[in-house]
């Protein structure tokens, strides 16, 4: 098991207030009508109304998730690259909803802990290696036997597998925490039920190595493969944390039979995907899928963090592919 260390995260809490229901409706009642025409070109205009609906969102200082109007545009956003958690429901929901994982990631949810909120989640036999990535505070979880505390940070807990958990917020702030699930086939239930394995652990600034830029990026990046393969009990393959130095960035790359998401902690930069370049700063989470090119660049001055979560396919070997392109060029699309 390993130690616990905060690393001081804040702001990470998202404002929310009524929702716009009218503006909503509109919106989404065009984007209905604009999904039934079919895939292709409807997608594209659906992107365009979902843009137009989160400036509505963020100017109105809106809650999407908890307004039944608002299912109506998960078709929508399964195409979305990113988003800020300021814009998710806070009360526990799909960060990116409507997101068909082509791994065995199956969950994706984000949740803003109040003071003393507990959240269970899960039931005991569930073919699911669970875990959760929280920043700004400090929580206690509790599964089966296991009851773990950490400081006040940011950090994750992953596992136990099949078993019912309980996360509370133990500080008197806000805590944003992301809930991921992997399934696991049979063979890897009956491994992780002889041996069951629980991690604990911070994203701890001190203990990343600062080394080149990796994928042909530039400048200089910190990192460290915080949970690796041998860590899980599924394919969810790596928790990384990395700084990248001002200038610095992660190449342009894509890789098969693998997603990954950045969420970002700290800083701001330009994050690519599939040639598609937009800001992001603290509180951003990005998804790239299978075969999508995507690569992060700081421009500085300030340091860019941002924590990596990665799954696999099951019994594949994913592969990494250098694009050649630092992203220092690239404006914003
Ligand atoms: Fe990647």
């Amino acid at each position: 098991m390993l130690g616990i260390v905060g690393s001081g995260v804040k702001g990470l809490s998202g404002e929310s207030g009524d929702c716009s229901l009218g503006v909503l409706k509109m919106l989404a009642g065009i984007v209905v009508l604009t999904v039934g025409f079919g895939a292709g070109p409807s997608l594209v205009v659906a992107d365009h109304l979902w843009s137009i609906l989160k400036g509505t969102i963020r100017s109105g200082n809106t809650r999407l998730c908890t307004s039944g109007t608002a299912l109506l545009l998960i078709k929508v956003s399964e195409n979305m690259k990113h988003v800020h958690i300021a814009e998710l429901n806070r009360n526990g929901g799909a960060v990116f909803g409507g997101r068909h994982f082509e791994t065995p990631w199956s969950v994706f949810d984000y949740w803003a802990l109040e003071p003393r909120d507990v959240r269970k989640v899960l039931g005991d036999g569930a073919m699911c290696e669970q875990g959760f990535v929280y920043m700004g505070g400090a929580v206690e979880v509790t599964a089966g036997p296991f009851r773990e505390r950490s400081e006040s940070g940011s950090g994750f807990i992953i596992g136990p597998v099949g078993r019912e958990c309980a996360l509370e917020n133990i500080t008197d702030r806000v805590v944003g925490a992301f809930h991921v699930c992997v399934e696991l086939d049979e063979a890897q239930m009956q491994e992780a039920g002889r041996d069951p394995i629980v991690n604990v652990g911070a994203f701890d600034r001190a203990a990343l190595k600062w080394r080149d830029a990796i994928h042909g990026g530039s400048g200089q990046i910190a990192t460290r493969h915080v949970l690796k393969p041998e860590d899980f009990r599924s394919s969810w393959t790596f928790l990384d944390h990395a700084i990248l130095s001002a200038g610095g960035s992660v190449g342009y790359h894509y890789h098969d039979a693998l997603e990954e998401s950045f969420v970002v902690t700290a800083g701001e930069g330009l994050m690519t995907i599939d040639n598609e370049t937009f800001e992001v700063g603290q509180g951003s989470v990005t998804w790239q899928g299978i075969g999508q090119g995507h690569g992060i660049y700081n421009p500085g001055p300030e340091e860019l963090e941002f924590v990596r979560i990665a799954v696999a396919q099951r019994d594949e070997q994913y592969t990494t592919i250098d694009l050649h392109d630092d992203l220092s060029s690239r404006g914003l699309t």
